[in-house]
């Protein structure tokens, strides 16, 4: 390949995607000796990762000495409502622990129980407090702590670069083709394995917690070389954004609200999640409000209070008093931390949401309710991978963190997402490693391919005419958040496919102007391509999976249905179409099905 064509590099290992899935990762893979990049879109720092704020989820037992990984591997399946992938639901709550000791000894400085050790909060679907934080900034804290890790270890990082194909050599893996955002210059990284770690897909939605880098560029990555997805319809709305001013809706509000003691109420001052605690979490969630203040007022591992049952039960309740008009004036409900607590302690607690709702609504939260309601927030599915390797049915492909699916199933349970992160972000790493050691030969790039995916790229500055990205990136959220939003019918997600098969035409002709050089018009024309494959493969998956569970809920299909909880749906690209097939979760390990046994 004509090397003044390209910028050429040559690696072992590369890791796509510097938020903390990534950089554990690539920490792991250089650990190993193998020669390693880390490429991100932003600058090194500004990963995703940063605006997750509650807390990561570790049974540490530093708070009720009665966690152990067992619990937590049986709320992370309730949770999911079975369609976990049992074997990532099991390493994860094993290990999550020792990733949390190790962020420590990395220099991460969580908050502290009163005798020195690790305080851990309260979080929705978790029995027993459970989630080691740093106020309301434990994302944060968890890249600065990786990041001075991986910069200490020599790693060679390339920043603000877009990778939009993988490059392959048979069937094999063997690189990656990019544009530096700065410059517009193409680049060729060669590598004998790549790990995806490139996070979520919520821009596809209009209102949500996403910042810009979340546009499903891994998955469609993922799709476009061979691999497989899965569970893409239970796409994850958290049940508390902001609602208001229109200039920040969907931004989130921590979970921990209410893990400190936030109650929900609707316009006429109920608290009502009590109408909505579903049969499999009865037994344990406080029916009465009398019970469930007696456990906001000492916390004992009694039956906890439905504001904080698992997220897609909360997502729907909220949506379900909106829709009956009884919600708050701008769309939401009240989320009530005021009169529970004093303002020293909320403001210790949660200095981002005081100052969140001060700076940006000019509510001050401890003094007045905040008006909150579901917004787009995170990919329970994903790239399918192996449980222990984190390898994808690509080889030398793997996948971590957010892009890859199995681990939360139907749906995630808050702070489960960070401790997913480093616990295989970490396997991911050693096994790409393990792979590149055993590489034979050096990666070829076929400079057939590079010279293709050039031309493709570059495409939208030599169209006459035409559309504009922007206004076909508005039409994309627009028929998200209507049509494949937190409640969908066949109807509407019909009409929905509909819709983005004409995006796709209309992303044919976009027309960009300007040149290479920092050209946003230009990105977004590109990142358009990803958004509609997921946003595509979300609505086939969602078509296909007739019953409500987790994250997925159809009107016309309102209950579970205990045979397609057997399946996961998987998607695949078959030459231009995307495929959707049942396919059978493995039989559960009898040790395992005993810890959830008492579970319908
Ligand atoms: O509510 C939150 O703080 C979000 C955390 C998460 O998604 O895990």
């Amino acid at each position: 390949m004509a090397s003044d064509k390209y910028e050429n590099h040559e690696y072992d290992v590369i890791v796509i995607g510097a938020g903390g899935a990534g950089l554990r990762a690539a920490i792991e893979a250089s650990a190993q000796g193998v020669k390693t990049a880390l490429i991100c879109k932003s600058l090194l720092g500004k990963a995703h990762t940063v605006m997750a704020e509650g807390g990561i989820a570790a049974a540490l037992g530093n708070v009720w000495p009665e966690d152990n990984w067992k619990v937590h591997f049986r709320d992370t399946m309730r949770g999911g409502k079975l369609l976990n992938n049992w074997r990532m639901a099991q390493l994860h709550a094993q290990e999550a622990p020792d990733r949390v000791k190790e962020l420590e000894a990395w220099g991460a400085l969580f908050d502290r129980t009163k005798d020195g050790r690790i305080l851990q909060r309260d979080f929705g679907g978790h029995r027993y407090a459970r989630l080691a934080h740093v106020g309301d900034r434990t994302g944060l804290e968890m890249i600065r702590t990786l990041q001075q890790h991986a910069v200490h270890k020599g790693i060679d990082v390339f920043m603000e670069c877009t990778i939009t194909r993988l490059l392959k050599d048979g069937d094999r893996v063997s690189g990656a083709f990019g544009y530096w955002r700065e410059t517009g210059r193409l680049v060729v990284f060669k590598a004998k394995a790549v790990v995806l770690a490139t996070g979520g897909i919520g821009k596809a939605w209009k209102f949500g917690t996403n910042s810009w880098e979340c546009v499903g560029d891994g998955v469609a990555l993922a799709l476009e070389a061979g691999a497989e997805l899965i569970d893409m319809e239970c796409y994850q709305f958290h049940p508390t954004g902001m609602v208001w001013p229109p200039s920040v809706r969907g931004i989130l509000v921590t979970e921990g609200v209410r893990g400190d003691g936030g109650t929900l109420k609707n316009a006429l001052g109920d608290r009502f999640m009590f109408k909505y605690i579903p049969e499999f979490f009865r037994a344990e969630t406080a029916d009465t409000e009398a019970e469930a203040d007696r456990w906001y007022a000492d916390k004992k591992n009694n039956r906890r209070t439905p504001d904080l049952l698992p997220r897609d039960e909360v997502a729907r309740a909220i949506n379900a008093e909106v829709r009956a008009g009884r919600g708050s004036p701008h769309g939401g409900v009240f989320l009530d931390i005021a009169s529970r607590r004093d303002a020293e302690y909320i403001k210790r607690r949660l200095p981002s949401m005081y100052h969140q709702f001060k700076e940006l609504a000019d509510v001050d939260i401890t003094k007045e309710p905040m008006e909150v309601g579901p917004t787009a927030h995170y990919m329970n599915g994903g790239v399918r991978v192996d449980a222990d390797t984190e390898a994808t049915a690509v080889p030398g492909l793997f996948a971590a963190g957010e892009v890859a699916g199995g681990l939360h199933g139907a749906n995630r349970l808050g702070g489960n997402s960070l401790s997913d992160l480093v616990v295989f972000g970490r396997r991911a790493g050693l096994y790409a490693a393990e792979y590149a050691k055993v590489f034979k030969g050096t990666p070829t790039v076929d400079a057939g391919q590079a010279e293709a995916l050039a031309r493709e790229c570059l495409e939208p500055f030599e169209r006459s005419g035409g559309e504009n990205p922007y206004a076909i990136h508005q039409d994309l959220q627009e028929c998200m958040q209507t049509l494949v939003g937190i409640i969908r019918t066949e109807g509407e997600l019909t009409k929905a496919l509909e819709e983005i098969a004409t995006l796709r035409e209309r992303c044919r002709r976009i027309r960009v102007d300007g040149n290479r050089q920092y050209n946003p018009a230009w990105h977004l024309a590109l990142d358009l391509q990803s958004m509609l494959t997921v946003s595509e493969a979300v609505t086939r998956a969602a078509l296909e999976r007739k019953e409500s569970r987790g994250g997925h809920a159809r009107e016309d299909y309102p209950k579970m249905d205990a045979e397609l909880g057997k399946v996961n749906m998987a998607v695949r690209k078959v030459g231009e179409e995307l495929t959707v097939t049942r396919e059978r979760i493995p039989e559960m390990p009898p040790d395992l099905k005993k810890l959830l046994e008492g579970d319908k």
